[in-house]
């Protein structure tokens, strides 16, 4: 018997299809529980690799007959060895993940949102291994990217595919959870990284300063993209309405709950701004928009295709972080019992205001792990 390799663009495939899928995570429980492999038609068991060295038996007995397994570990080693031991005795139809729960973690699917005006189109890149969302407006021959992750060999592939040239990068925020690859790839590509002057007050480099009543255009002026100023997640915090249609709310509001102040230090002066912005100023926008954030918490906000997205209308009846009428008792739900910090939440802020400069590595390890942007988190 022979086992296979499956990647995680494979995976992620299965799951934004929801098609059904059966996991061994062979990592330490507090890993496990920590951060795993999710999606409404995945299967998931947990035994740890130690557990399983001597003796396969466990293995056997949770996997049901005849489905296909895939084995999953941090890097890859691990989840081969016991792959390889359920294979020898006698299952078939048994796959590992390729590079393990660190490719899980590092790879974006692109979905179409939709057309926009003048033949253009905007994609929403789906990190499903981390919640994290970031977005391409491409329109004649150019494209903008909004909250590039570091991996940005994945963009460059795909506007190679598109045969469109980066104009712009742009962060709705300086990210504590997720290290900006939009520095980067303006550099190598000549265009300009946008960043809110209000969070950038520390930054090493030079940026272009994104603030409303700035539009921004892509594609001949064929798009705008036009800056909201919403703080409340961070005091620089901006949003985006795209072709007077998306709105792209950054860690402000979610399809299912709210963002929360990203400091803990800071939660009790940002507060406000935060109520204000979600009860005030997007009150004041067209309820038609569609809102598109920079993260998803649970399997049940990925849509059709995985897309994340939900109408404002719709989310103001809907979305529970939107309904605190009483302001005592929001101030009191986006400070109190939040969930902790992101991993190295601190040396992420610090990389992405160009302060250290670790290397890929270290990159890596600093993003393992799941984002806690949110307020309502699991
Ligand atoms: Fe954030």
């Amino acid at each position: 018997m022979t086992i296979q390799k499956i990647t995680a663009k494979e995976v992620a495939k299965m799951v934004l299809h929801n098609e059904e899928l059966c996991i061994l995570d062979v990592r330490n429980e507090s890993d496990f529980k920590d951060w795993k492999i999710e999606g409404n038609s995945v299967e998931i068991i947990n035994i740890p690799y130690f557990d399983l060295l001597d003796d396969i038996s466990p293995a056997l007995e949770s996997i049901p007959d005849g489905k296909n397994v895939i084995v999953v570990c941090a890097k890859e080693g691990s989840s081969i060895f016991v792959a390889e031991q359920i294979a020898e005795a006698g299952r078939s139809n048994v796959f590992y993940l390729e590079g393990g729960m660190k490719s899980w973690s590092e790879y974006l699917e692109p979905v179409r949102v939709a057309d926009l005006s003048g033949g253009g189109e905007l994609y929403q890149f789906v990190r499903i291994g981390k919640g994290c969302l970031s977005y391409m407006v491409i329109s004649n021959g150019e494209a903008a990217i909004i909250d590039t992750s570091r991996m940005i060999d994945q963009y460059e592939q795909f506007m190679q595919e598109k045969g469109v040239k980066l104009l712009h990068t742009i962060d709705t925020h300086l990210h504590a959870d997720h290290i900006s690859g939009g520095r980067a790839l303006a550099q190598k590509y000549g265009a300009t990284y946008l960043l809110p002057p209000k969070d950038a007050t520390e930054v090493t480099f030079d940026y272009e300063k994104l603030e409303e009543g700035k539009d921004i255009y892509v594609g001949n002026e064929t798009i705008k993209v036009q800056p909201i100023y919403s703080p409340g997640h961070t005091i620089g915090s901006t949003s985006f309405i795209i072709d007077n249609k998306y709105l792209l709310t950054g860690d402000i509001l979610f399809v299912e709950s709210i963002g929360r102040p990203d400091l803990a230090g800071l939660a009790e002066d940002w507060v406000g701004d935060l109520r204000e912005t979600l009860y005030s100023r997007y009150k004041d926008l067209s309820e038609a928009l569609i809102v598109l954030p920079a993260h998803f918490g649970k399997g049940t906000e990925l849509g059709e295709r995985g897309l994340v997205s939900g109408r404002l209308g719709a989310l103001y009846k809907e979305n529970p972080g939107l309904n605190i009428q009483n302001e005592g008792e929001f101030r009191k739900i986006v400070t109190e019992n939040l969930p902790p910090q992101p991993n190295s939440y601190q040396e992420i802020r610090q990389t992405n205001m160009g302060k250290i400069n670790p290397n890929k590595e270290e990159q890596r390890e600093m993003e393992i792990g799941p984002n806690r942007c949110a307020v309502h988190d699991k």
